[in-house]
Order: C-alpha cells, then sequence, then structure tokens
C-alpha cells in the first residue's frame, strides 16, 4: 500500500474509534440482556434485522469497493465513454427479487414474534395474572395493587408470574411512557387513555427504567424500577403494606415525599437543597395539613407564574394520611 491509502485507512480508523469507545461505554448498541418473555422477542427481532442488514452491508461495500478498484479509469482518456449496455433480464430480476424476499423475510419473522411481544401469556399459574395500575405524572410513577396498596416510583412484583400493566396517565397531565427496558418495550402513559402491556419475570432482582417521552422540565427524574421478589415475599409485602396504609403508613409517605414533593421542592430540613423547581417548602408550611391537602389535590395556577400540576387530586385519604404521618415523624425530630 502506498502512503495515500494508508492515509486513508488511518484516518478512517481514527474517526471509527471514537464512536466505538462511546457506544462500548454506554452499554453497547444492541438491546439490553431481556428478562421476560416479550423483551426477548424485541431482542431477537433486533438481533435477526440486524444480522440480515448487516450482511447486505458487507455484500454492497465490497462490490463497491472491487468495482471501484476493477473499473478504474486507468490510462483512458478522461472524456472516453464506456461501452453502451442495454438491459440484463437476469441482473433485473435478481435485484428486485433479492429485496422482495429480504423484506418478505423480515415481515415473517416480525409477524410471527409479534403475538409474544404483545400479548400477555395466559396466566395459568396460581392465582392468574396479577394486574396492577401505572399512573404517570409530573414527575413521578404512581402504582396501585389489587389490595389497595400504592407504591410511587419503584413497583414491586412476583417472580414467576404474569403481571399485566394498564398504563395511564390523569386528565390534567402530560404524555409519559413507561419503559423497564429488560421488560419489555415501550408503552405510553395517555391522559385519559388505557393502555396495557405486561411482564414475566423469573430471576428476582431490581430492573431499572425510565420515562421515556420527553413530559416536562424534570423529564430526567423520572426514573423508575421494577422490584422482583420471591412470589412468598411479594405476597407478604402486599398484604402487609395494604394493612399498613389503611391507616397512614409512614414508609408509604416517605416514597410519596422523595418521589411527588422533593424532586421539585427539595428535600427536609434547613440543610436539605432547594429542589430547583417550585420553592423549598418551610417546615410550617408542611405542618398544616389544611393547605397541604389544598395544594396536593388542587395543585396551584399563579397569573404568570410556574404552575404546579394537582399531582393528589386521585389520591385517597390514605395516601394523604401516609403523607402527614411522615411528614410529622420527620418535622418532629428536626424541632
Ligand atoms: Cu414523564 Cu418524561
Amino acid at each position: 500500500m502506498g502512503p495515500r491509502p494508508l492515509l486513508i485507512l488511518g484516518t478512517l480508523v481514527a474517526l471509527l474509534a471514537s464512536p466505538a469507545a462511546a457506544l462500548a461505554g454506554n452499554g453497547g448498541f444492541g438491546p439490553q440482556s431481556p428478562a421476560s418473555p416479550n423483551a426477548e422477542g424485541i431482542a431477537t427481532s433486533f438481533w435477526f434485522i440486524t444480522a440480515l442488514v448487516l450482511g447486505i452491508f458487507l455484500i454492497v461495500e465490497t462490490l463497491l469497493v472491487v468495482f471501484v478498484v476493477r473499473f478504474r479509469r486507468r490510462r483512458r482518456p478522461r472524456t472516453a465513454d464506456g461501452p453502451q449496455i442495454h438491459g440484463s433480464n437476469r441482473l433485473e430480476l435478481a435485484w428486485t427479487a433479492g429485496p422482495v424476499v429480504v423484506l418478505f423475510a423480515i415481515a415473517v419473522f416480525v409477524f410471527v414474534k409479534l403475538p409474544g411481544i404483545a400479548n400477555a401469556p395466559d396466566a395459568t399459574a396460581s392465582g392468574g395474572a396479577l394486574e396492577i395500575e401505572v399512573v404517570g405524572q409530573q414527575f413521578f410513577w404512581e402504582f396501585r395493587y389489587p389490595n389497595g396498596a400504592v407504591s410511587i416510583d419503584t413497583l414491586r412484583a412476583p417472580a414467576g408470574r404474569t403481571v399485566e400493566l394498564s398504563v395511564t396517565a390523569p386528565d390534567w397531565d402530560v404524555i409519559h411512557s413507561w419503559w423497564i427496558p429488560r421488560l419489555g418495550g415501550k408503552i405510553d402513559a395517555i391522559p385519559g387513555r388505557v393502555n396495557t402491556t405486561w411482564f414475566e419475570v423469573e430471576e428476582p432482582g431490581y430492573y431499572p427504567g425510565q420515562c421515556a417521552e420527553l413530559c416536562g422540565l424534570f423529564h430526567a427524574k423520572m426514573l423508575m424500577g421494577v422490584e422482583v421478589m420471591s412470589a412468598g415475599e411479594f405476597d407478604e409485602w402486599l398484604t402487609a403494606a395494604g394493612e399498613a396504609q389503611r391507616d397512614g403508613d409512614p414508609a408509604l409517605g416517605q416514597e410519596l415525599w422523595e418521589g411527588v414533593c422533593a424532586k421539585c421542592h427539595g428535600a427536609l430540613g434547613p440543610d436539605g437543597a432547594a429542589g430547583g423547581y417550585g420553592p423549598k417548602l418551610a417546615a410550617t408550611t408542611l405542618a398544616d395539613v389544611n393547605t397541604l391537602e389544598n395544594v396536593i389535590r388542587n395543585g396551584r395556577a399563579l397569573p404568570g407564574r410556574k404552575v404546579m400540576p394537582p399531582v393528589g387530586r386521585d389520591w385517597t385519604d390514605q395516601q394523604l394520611e401516609s403523607l402527614y404521618a411522615y411528614l410529622e415523624d420527620e418535622l418532629g425530630d428536626q424541632s
């Protein structure tokens, strides 16, 4: 190789090295390792299509390079025309039929995979599928379990059982998107509409995700996750949470405070940093249950100023009680 091709090759390698490193540092360009059958279906489709287009890319680029070298000008004059060719039935058939076959293969593969991604399997396990309501709001996720228990930002689920999610957003809110990459695709949380998705996880553990729809200034703070426990542990937790929350549970109160209030208004106490979206809340304000309920239920709309959505318009009294119980504990400790 002469100096010029070497230079070009060197430049190309240097150019490709930095995006490759960035890609690797960011978890690579493939889907995260799937932990639920629907995520599995998405990942398989991804790799199938990737392999196919990579093959086509290699064939096309190889031919391109070969032709560039083989049919270079050499010593022919710049103005010399090539041979005039008209038609080649075999070639034309090949480049028409080839793409049709490729597209057909992708379509068939995806349509075979799709039902397994979109539809929850028929529940055969004892107790059937577990149904959980998922509500996306600026800037938190609320989960409602069949027994009335509630959790914020962390969805708890049993291993080995199909979990069906009804995903929505309240009328006054905006569109969010539920996305736990290892447990399936994105599903939008749209005001006034209920979308459904599901997952089934065998391996207990924590599966992180984030809101995948730009929904406001603190969209990036809408992180969430699914904590999968063994079936026994989950049943225990659900029963305990349901019972504790009936009379106001400081543990839920803490989730509400940290997930809903503190994200915008900052942490409790004089040393707590302000949240950067909405004023820092004084202990005196927080101790006034009536003001607190009014703001949580109705939000705040002041002309010409930032607006707070009515985050807790749909909250149960138990949720409010839980928040008060937590704040009472915390503020009591500080004074
Ligand atoms: Cu909610 Cu982004």
